[in-house]
């Protein structure tokens, strides 16, 4: 199983397709049940599997699952359909009788009255918060039993599953992680990573601490250690079902693809996402790809390592992130990652030096107005990089975005009929929505009117 940003998991899965070609690989995904989760089995896992999971880049952790199981009692029973009219509503209704009542008393009993009403709703909120605490209490005797439960799942694979998990974490350790000592292989110095999705009678750490327990059990020559173990093992309990695996890498995928050295900005792009646009523009040789606001430079960087034959044009207004670019380009030179030109600008990307029709593609990371920008300076800027990007692209080509300003994308964009919405699809970027768009030019006579 690999773990995907949610949103990308068809191009993890035609990436996961592309890179086993040749092997027998079967790769699913449910992005409704599992979002950000993909599938993938390969038969006859040798070395030279691990350095193609190395490669991908549109994936961040892989784990090799020992199985996936339903449990019967780890989610809370539903809730009991509560009365509409329980004592707060009745004390409600009460308070607004009396209110009318109280026009008509005078003066000092209004007071004393208003006085003993602030008491009685004092008493009801309090009341009130009292029943919604028992509603989120757990019943001791229900938690224990969901997690003799958990404790028990460990020995419900059965031995040849963890055998099978096992035997692939091993031979990534000594592949990847160059342990070659057999000893050390079979007292590995564990951890449990656990994770859950959904409402359970129990915390994620004591899930966690439950399964290392149980699986200390299981294999008593392991010893458990929450930081630096060599082996980590992870739980995933998305609702009933739970799956448990061994992680088989060390850090994230995607991130190895680019510069370790990388000069971050507040606004870089996850490698992941930039390959996904990279992806979704299905360059060709010898394109000209620029993106005119490239932050510190996130998508030329993966697209001159990865599609090497493009030629590639990077830029941003802010001279920080210029500079960022190019010491990024300069490691990336270092590190022997770079393989084809990428050109660094500080430029405006509304006025750019490139000859009209003269660019096959432009691949961006629009402001958002969150952590730069704002909203109101997007309604002007939008307009305005659409026509400069529509004057530089060629006709019949493409420009593929990133932006969470969907609203001002339809109508002041896609709504004028210069850039068509070839294709979307909505990721979840860290808990933010946005939307990558492959918008192509619709025809070049045609004349932005810009607002
Ligand atoms: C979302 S960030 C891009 C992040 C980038 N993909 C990365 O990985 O670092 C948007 C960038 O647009 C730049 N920008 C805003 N207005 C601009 C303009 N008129 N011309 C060029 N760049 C601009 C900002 O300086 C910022 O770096």
């Amino acid at each position: 199983m690999a773990t995907v940003t949610s949103g990308l998991e068809h191009i993890a899965a035609a990436e996961i397709g592309d890179a086993f070609l040749g092997s027998q690989v079967e790769v699913q995904y449910d992005r409704k049940d599992y979002p950000g989760r993909v599938f993938f089995s390969v038969s006859n896992m040798t070395e030279d599997s691990f350095s193609i999971l190395n490669g991908l880049h549109s994936v961040e952790y892989v784990y090799c699952l020992i199985g996936r199981i339903t449990l019967q009692s780890c989610c809370p029973p539903p809730a009991q359909p509560t009365t509409t009219t329980d004592d707060t509503e009745q004390l409600k209704s009460s308070l607004q009788e009396k209110e009318g009542q109280e026009k008509q008393s005078d003066e000092g009993e209004k007071v004393a009255e208003k006085k003993e009403e602030h008491k009685k709703r004092k008493k009801a909120r309090e009341d009130d918060k009292r029943r919604k605490k028992k509603k989120t209490e757990v019943d001791p005797q229900l938690k224990e039993k969901a997690l003799a439960e958990i404790a028990s799942a460990v020995s419900i694979y059965n031995e040849t599953d963890w055998e099978t998990a096992y035997g692939v974490w091993k031979s990534y350790a000594r592949a990847v992680k160059g342990i070659r000592n057999s000893e050390m292989l079979s007292t590995a110095i564990f951890s449990v990573s656990a994770r859950t999705a959904g409402s359970h009678l129990f915390r994620e750490n004591e899930m966690g601490e439950t399964l290392a327990a149980s699986i200390q059990t299981l294999y008593p020559r392991w010893r458990q250690q929450c930081r630096n173990s060599e082996m980590e093992i992870m739980a995933y309990l998305r609702n009933s079902e739970l799956i448990l695996g061994f992680t088989i890498t060390q850090s994230s995928l995607s991130m190895s693809h680019v510069s370790a050295s990388r000069d971050l900005g507040v606004t870089a792009l996850k490698p992941a996402i930039a390959y996904a646009m990279l992806r979704m523009a299905q360059l060709r040789p010898g394109m000209i790809v620029v993106d005119p606001m490239s932050g510190c430079g996130t998508i030329p960087q993966m697209g001159s390592n990865i599609w090497s034959h493009c030629l590639y044009f990077a830029g941003d207004i802010s001279e920080v992130a210029v500079r960022k670019t190019k010491n990024n380009e300069d490691s990336a030179r270092e590190e022997k990652r770079r393989t084809a030109p990428c050109d660094v600008f500080q430029w405006d990307g509304t006025l750019t030096p490139f000859r009209d029709n003269s660019v096959d593609m432009v691949i961006t990371d629009m402001p958002f107005g969150k952590r730069i920008g704002n909203k109101q300076g997007n309604t002007k800027l939008y307009p305005r990089i659409f026509q400069e990007m529509y004057r530089i692209v060629r006709e019949g080509g493409k420009a593929v975005v990133l932006t969470q300003e969907t609203e001002l994308m339809q109508s002041k964009i896609i709504s004028r009929k210069t850039w068509k919405d070839e294709e979307h699809m909505d990721i979840n970027q860290g808990g933010m929505k946005t939307r990558i768009y492959v918008l192509s030019k619709v025809n070049a006579s045609e004349e932005v009117q810009d607002k």
